[in-house]
């Protein structure tokens, strides 16, 4: 492998300056405004695929933001490995709490700065170097494919039809994805489950128009007090949620994997002071790692109505709102959950108030086996550029496209991500460290190495 570290060496300074390019391009997929950008991103990364090495490369347009699909085949009888990405970004505001621009990258103290550093750009991009560095030194031992959305941050409303129209040209043996964090910078980290996502939106009605506090205040019902009152019935004293029939289905994890799980390196007290909170809450009878790899939960994301702005307003409003996600765990299934939040939520309202709900986006949790070539071969990769096994962990966050490959597709995935927590992800001053950057780079030809030689491909 010293071609590799070889390579990496003689590029580094390009690396990042063309990580730099991808990073200056606002590809935010909530917003109308940077539907331009969206193109424009999709289109400059056809650009570096093909540049890298693919023997096509395509933009694909959808109902909503263009997907891009690149390939090199090397020969029809070796294994093909798809790596997934997404090419989208979260919106960067609080812009004010921003110590650089989100889309002038600049690297200090050995991390990259830029909203997207991390996730996803920073992280599909050690692949596409990786890539490259394998075709150009003669090393590439299987098929290579690349899927990059431009719609994952936004749940990935148009995938799953795109994956179901083009099956055979995005069929694989195996999807690999970096798009998770590692348990800290040098432990590296296999993410072997995801959990799943119900996300609605409620909007409660009273008055026909804003009221004069003093004239109806106490007299009147008012849809900001009674949204609260809801909220806190969501979940009891004990911080479970109280939606009749939501943990049902959930598959209660034995004592012998709690006990394994509780192996993994975690320190509350590490975890807490980097958030600035001084005590962690959820659920009783579960630990911080349990809480978020293997339960359920439910947040208010965002909540409003009334008068927010500047100042007092003596009013008593028409309207409240807010947005409530559901992370969920196997077998919950998301359409389900939506309908027993739908019919709970409007039993709680009193009369007088009229409710709706919204679905924002869904999809299913998704765990993946340790037995299997994919995950010895990640393994092998990792234990051989950190020194160490990797860790298999069951993370908190969601990537809902992967159980449709999996349901949809039957292909396994495996995440080997290298991002880490305290990288700010959706968050303001979002980065990501060279060392992983690189560290990255030089691992992923690696997994492609062992995963055909345990395929049964070259080497
Ligand atoms: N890269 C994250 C997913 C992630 C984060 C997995 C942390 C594991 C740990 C991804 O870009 C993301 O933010 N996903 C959304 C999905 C949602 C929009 C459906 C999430 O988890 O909130
Ligand atoms: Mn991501
Ligand atoms: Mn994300």
């Amino acid at each position: 492998m010293e071609k590799v570290k070889g390579y990496i060496e003689a590029n580094r300074e390009r690396f990042i300056n063309e990580l730099f390019e991808l990073l200056r391009i606002p590809s935010v997929s909530a917003k109308d405004e940077n539907k331009g950008d969206m193109v424009r991103c999709a289109e400059h990364l056809k650009g570096v695929l093909l540049e890298a090495g693919a023997d096509r490369a395509e933009v694909f347009a959808t109902k909503g933001h263009p997907v891009l699909f690149a390939e090199k085949i090397v020969d029809e009888s070796l294994p093909t490995v798809l790596v997934y990405g997404h090419y989208d970004v979260q919106p960067a505001e609080p812009l004010e709490l921003w110590k650089s621009p989100p889309f002038e990258p600049e690297i200090r103290d050995g991390k990259i700065y830029a909203r997207g550093a991390d996730d996803d750009k920073g992280q599909f991009f050690m692949h596409v170097k990786a890539f490259e560095l394998m075709v150009k030194e003669g090393i590439l031992p299987c098929n290579i494919k690349f899927m990059i959305e431009g719609e994952e941050e936004i749940g990935s409303p148009n995938l799953e039809s795109f994956c179901l129209e083009n099956r055979d040209m995005i069929a694989a043996d195996v999807i690999l994805i970096s798009d998770t964090p590692m348990i800290a910078l040098e432990t590296p980290t296999v993410t072997t489950g995801l959990r799943g996502m119900a996300y609605m939106e409620v909007e409660l009605t009273g008055p026909n128009r804003d009221l004069h506090s003093g004239l109806y205040g106490g007299a009147v019902i008012n849809p900001c007090n009674v949204l609260c009152d809801m909220i806190s019935k969501l979940t009891d004293e004990d911080n479970r949620i109280t939606i009749p029939g939501f943990y049902d289905d959930v598959i209660e994890v034995d004592s012998d994997e709690r006990r394994e799980m509780a192996k993994r390196p975690h320190d509350d007290n590490e975890y807490s002071s980097e958030i600035g909170v001084d005590y962690l809450g959820g659920e009783k009878g579960y630990s911080t790692i349990e809480r978020l790899g293997i339960r359920p939960s439910l947040d208010v994301n965002g909540i409003w109505g009334g008068y927010t702005g500047e100042g007092a307003k003596t009013i008593l409003p028409s309207k409240a709102f807010a947005k409530i996600s559901m992370r969920l765990v196997p077998d919950q299934d998301f359409r389900k959950v939506e309908k027993q939040f739908d019919q709970y939520f409007r039993s709680l309202a009193p009369e007088g108030i009229t409710v709706k709900t919204r679905v924002l986006h869904g999809g299913q949790a998704y765990v993946s086996p340790l037995d299997s070539p994919e995950y010895e071969a990640a393994a092998m990769a990792l234990e051989e550029t950190f020194g160490m096994k990797p860790i298999p962990v069951r993370s908190g966050g969601s990537i809902p496209i992967v159980s449709v490959f999996e349901k949809a597709l039957d292909t396994k995935s495996i995440l080997i991500g290298f991002g880490l927590d305290s990288n700010a992800i959706h968050s303001p001053n979002e980065h990501f460290p060279l060392f992983s950057l690189f560290k990255g780079i030089e691992t992923i030809p690696l997994y492609f190495k062992y995963y055909s030689q345990l395929k049964g491909g070259q080497e």
